[in-house]
């Protein structure tokens, strides 16, 4: 008798079993996944930005799986870091071979140009193949529309250090783009100089250049200015295009003209309020 009653635990265990696996596999597709989409960069450093998102998000979804993906092809092709980096592509793939229903997308970018929309496009052609994820949503990068655009204009504003005295500018600078979401920036300039007529945006590449920058800074006969990116990251651009101790570099091509630099070589990813506003953008459906 005892047998038997041991036996039929087992066969129940075993029932449960069955019975329980697909069903948890269908709880974890329908909670889905989040991954969040960046740039990439190889200098350490600059990390801390990305690690602040992850922690972000993981506070305001403690039961959701948190991945990543990247978009540089170099670091990709290089594959560097301790984990192993995946392309979006990839890290879709794997979540949907994985059973996973529905994910969101958290995009780290600072406005919708070439790259957003190339993600946007990859998570459509996700989106319903049979067998795969059924949802794939896409955060808006930072700067979206006319509302992100003042919010945002009024934290950067708020990153800056109470020292700077009045008559002394500040120069975000973006990446730039001659892709027509370019527009962003002088969007931002225009919020800006309603809260501050010394904070200007400028960009790496695009229309926001350095030399219309200078111009601007000796009509208004300004002695100081302090530089701070416009990036999410402070990688490589802010380290090199910004800050960089070759003579191209906007510090250096500051002082040249005789105008004393301070440098904010911090990422957006290195200030609360802007991860949060991010981090705001991902509003996952499936909850
Ligand atoms: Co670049």
């Amino acid at each position: 008798m005892k047998k038997q009653s041991a036996g039929l635990l087992l066969l129940s265990f075993l029932l449960a079993a069955m019975l329980c696996c697909p069903l948890a596999q269908a709880e974890q597709g329908k909670d889905g996944a989040i991954l969040i989409v960046a740039f990439g960069t190889s200098i350490e450093k600059a990390k801390v930005s990305y690690a602040n998102v992850e922690k972000q998000v993981k506070a305001q979804y403690p039961d959701r799986e948190v991945r990543w993906a990247w978009t540089a092809h170099s670091l990709l092709k290089a594959r560097e870091g301790q984990r192993p980096m995946l392309s979006v592509q990839e890290a879709l793939a794997a979540l949907a071979t994985e059973g996973v229903k529905s994910v969101d997308i958290l995009s780290l970018h600072v406005i919708p140009g070439q790259e957003y929309h190339n993600l946007v496009q990859t998570a459509r052609a996700f989106e319903g193949l049979p067998k795969g994820l059924e949802r794939v949503g896409v955060s808006p990068p930072l700067l979206h529309d006319t509302e992100s655009v003042k919010t945002v204009a009024g934290l950067l504003l708020q990153t800056l250090p109470k020292t700077r005295k009045a008559g002394e500018a500040v120069i975000f600078v973006g990446h730039g783009t001659h892709h027509a979401a370019g527009v962003y920036y002088p969007a931002l300039q225009y919020y800006f100089s309603k809260q501050d007529k010394n904070a200007l945006v400028g960009t790496v590449e695009g229309d926001l250049e350095l030399d219309g920058i200078l111009e601007i800074l000796k009509a208004g006969s300004v002695k100081k200015v302090w530089l701070a990116p416009l990036m999410m990251v402070a990688g490589d651009h802010a380290g090199n295009d910004l800050f960089g101790a070759e003579g191209d570099s906007w510090k250096s091509r500051l002082e040249a003209k005789g105008i004393n630099v301070e440098s904010l070589a911090k990422g957006l990813g290195e200030y609360p309020p802007l991860v949060e506003q991010w981090v705001k953008g991902l509003s996952p459906k499936s909850q």
